[in-house]
């Protein structure tokens, strides 16, 4: 619409009166904020972007290459893709505890964002995609007392003790602003419209121990869900809906065969912020769709549940 077009306008204007031919990196995440930064800086200033892609083999399925497809062949925008999950779950073995996993990739991720940054030359400028309810935050954080339940490392913006200045245009946007600017902009609705996703990724989807052949058959269990999801119509009506693998083996019956393998369950919310939610109420006839669907095509997956927890007291995610 003009409003955007307008905004669209007066932000790449003043992109280029901040950056001059200084060079700007960008952190991507396959998000939605990271994504709309990410285009808009480059329709500003072209070729003095390069945004780097850290890959930790935790992404959903074929998330890595739709970040490339999208990004480097469509916008044509400088990328780098670093495939580093040999080195996030070599690190991760073993590690069973939610906020050490979370401690262990947000380590790593600044680790990696550093390394090809310095093969890049360095820059003058990070771009991140902060929006306006982060700015509040942090600015409340400040303000008194607060209560941490979960480390939160957001992927997509870095801190780290960079020497650079930032960028962030998307500061005074709220985040239907952001995906009505990402659609101004061409960005695909499957990038746009996108479920929020963690910057931990499916470590926290897979309570305890994480490994390459976990990470694999989830990623199969959270692609039919959400195909599923998607082809009833419901992807937007729902803040939220991902696959979880189980640590626990069940009994089943499989033709004339005793099975016994891994369960899952299955979580969808509806949420405004993601600070409280309910649980969607799918009808039975589509929850038995799915879970038929996982349970003969997902070898080694042999039972479904679906979480009815609400948050509070639950969270969204499991870890
Ligand atoms: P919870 O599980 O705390 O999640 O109810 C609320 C929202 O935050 C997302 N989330 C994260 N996002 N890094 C992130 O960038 C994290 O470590 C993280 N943990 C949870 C979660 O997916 C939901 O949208």
């Amino acid at each position: 619409d003009w409003t955007m077009g307008a905004f669209r306008a007066e932000m790449i204007e003043k992109i280029r009166a901040q950056v001059g031919k200084g060079r700007v990196i960008c952190g991507l995440s396959g998000g939605v904020d990271s994504s709309v930064a990410a285009v808009l800086i480059h329709e500003a200033i072209g070729d003095q972007l390069s945004c780097i892609y850290v890959d930790h083999g935790l992404m959903r399925a074929n998330e890595s290459e739709q970040v490339v497809a999208t990004f480097r062949d469509r916008f044509n925008i400088h990328l780098v893709h670093r495939d580093a999950s040999d080195l996030f779950l070599g690190q991760l073995s073993g590690v069973t505890d939610p906020e050490v996993k979370r401690k262990t990739i947000g380590r790593l991720f600044i680790e990696v964002f550093e390394e090809e940054q310095n093969k890049l030359g360095g820059a003058d400028f990070l771009a991140q995609g902060t929006l306006y309810p982060d700015v509040i935050e942090s600015v409340s954080a400040t303000g008194g007392p607060s209560v941490t339940i979960k480390s939160h490392h957001n992927v997509g913006g870095l801190p780290a003790g960079m020497r650079m200045k930032l960028v962030e245009p998307l500061r005074d946007l709220f985040k239907d602003e952001v995906r009505a600017l990402g659609r101004e902009l061409g960005i695909p609705e499957e990038i746009v419209g996108r479920h929020p996703f963690p910057g931990p990724g499916l470590a926290i989807r897979i309570p305890g121990d994480v490994t390459r052949e976990k990470a694999d058959l989830l990623r199969k269990v959270d692609a039919i869900y959400l195909e599923e999801i998607r082809s009833a119509g419901l992807y937007d009506a729902i803040w939220q809906a991902f696959a979880v693998l189980l640590p626990v083996r069940t009994v089943g019956v499989m033709g004339d065969g005793r099975t016994y393998d891994q369960a899952c369950a299955l979580r969808a919310v509806t949420s405004t912020d993601g600070m409280t939610a309910d649980v969607y109420p799918f009808d039975m006839a589509f929850l038995s769709r799915v879970s038929n669907r996982i349970v003969n095509e997902v070898r080694g997956i042999n039972r479904v549940t679906y979480d009815i927890t609400s948050k509070p007291p639950g969270t969204i995610e499991w870890e």
